[in-house]
């Protein structure tokens, strides 16, 4: 199994995903264009199947050109909104499966209703995951085109909280930078973000990226960390619970 990360250097700095197989199986997902899909598939003659996370425009766009190239169905949840969409995903859905790897569907309400992120699964137990706009590095996504923070929060509470601090975190865009600064703006005291500021301060973000676990995320990522006393202290909320900390944080991220 392989996994490939292509990055778009547009304004939105989105990622695409080719997952491979060694059965030769070959999912894409959300492909920003088919051109860089296409060339990185090269004389691959086939692609499996298309996953969108959701359907904002710069998550399914080319989806059209590469079903007319490669005639596979394109997943999304069974509510998202996609031109094309062949088959309707549902909390916990396999799309793939072989005897050692398998990619289910995760739903993942917030940043919009629709939502779904996907799990990679090894010998059955998560190994990595694809989040779309849901979570980023060191940040979640927004809620301004369908979404709900209330409804975000829940899904980052309730589910990526839960998941193991080994498991590899594919995001649907390059915010690295930029969340980190936030957090660092929320939590001065935060070394660990220091430190990973730091170092990719020095660096061509536009040629190099990062996967990151979530070990790291639970140390750099605010929205994880919504009961730490310098963020509550920072926020004026020390004695407020999990939610709303996570709500004033997503409001002040929007205006940041
Ligand atoms: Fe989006």
């Amino acid at each position: 199994m392989r996994i490939q990360q292509i990055f778009f250097k547009n304004t939105l700095r989105n990622f695409c995903y080719v997952i491979i197989f060694d059965d030769g199986a070959i999912y894409c997902i959300d492909p920003f264009t088919a051109q860089e899909v296409r060339a990185f598939l090269g004389d691959k003659k086939s692609l499996t199947g298309i996953i969108n996370t959701h359907d904002h425009w710069d998550h399914h766009q080319g989806n059209g050109e590469l079903v007319e190239t490669f005639n596979c169905p394109v997943f999304a949840h069974v509510k998202a909104n996609i031109p094309g969409m062949t088959k309707g995903l549902l909390d916990g859905d396999v799309i793939y499966k072989n005897s050692e790897w398998s990619l289910e569907s995760l739903y993942t309400p917030g940043h919009t209703l629709s939502h779904i992120c996907l799990m990679l699964k090894k010998d059955g137990k998560p190994y990595a995951v694809f989040t779309g706009d849901c979570f980023f590095n060191a940040g979640v996504g927004n809620c301004h085109n369908g979404g709900d923070p209330e409804i975000l929060f829940a899904t980052i509470h309730d589910i990526f909280s839960t998941f193991p601090d080994e498991l590899l975190v594919y995001p649907g865009h390059d915010y690295l930078k930029r969340n980190l600064e936030f957090t660092m703006d929320i939590e001065a005291s935060n070394t660990e973000a220091e430190k990973f500021l730091a170092e990719i301060t020095l660096l061509d973000l536009n040629e190099i990226f990062f996967i990151n676990d979530m070990k790291i995320e639970r140390k750099i990522n605010t929205f994880l960390r919504l009961q730490n006393p310098a963020i509550q202290r920072k926020l004026n909320m020390s004695n407020a619970d999990d939610k709303e900390v996570f709500i004033k944080l997503r409001e002040l991220r929007n205006k940041w």
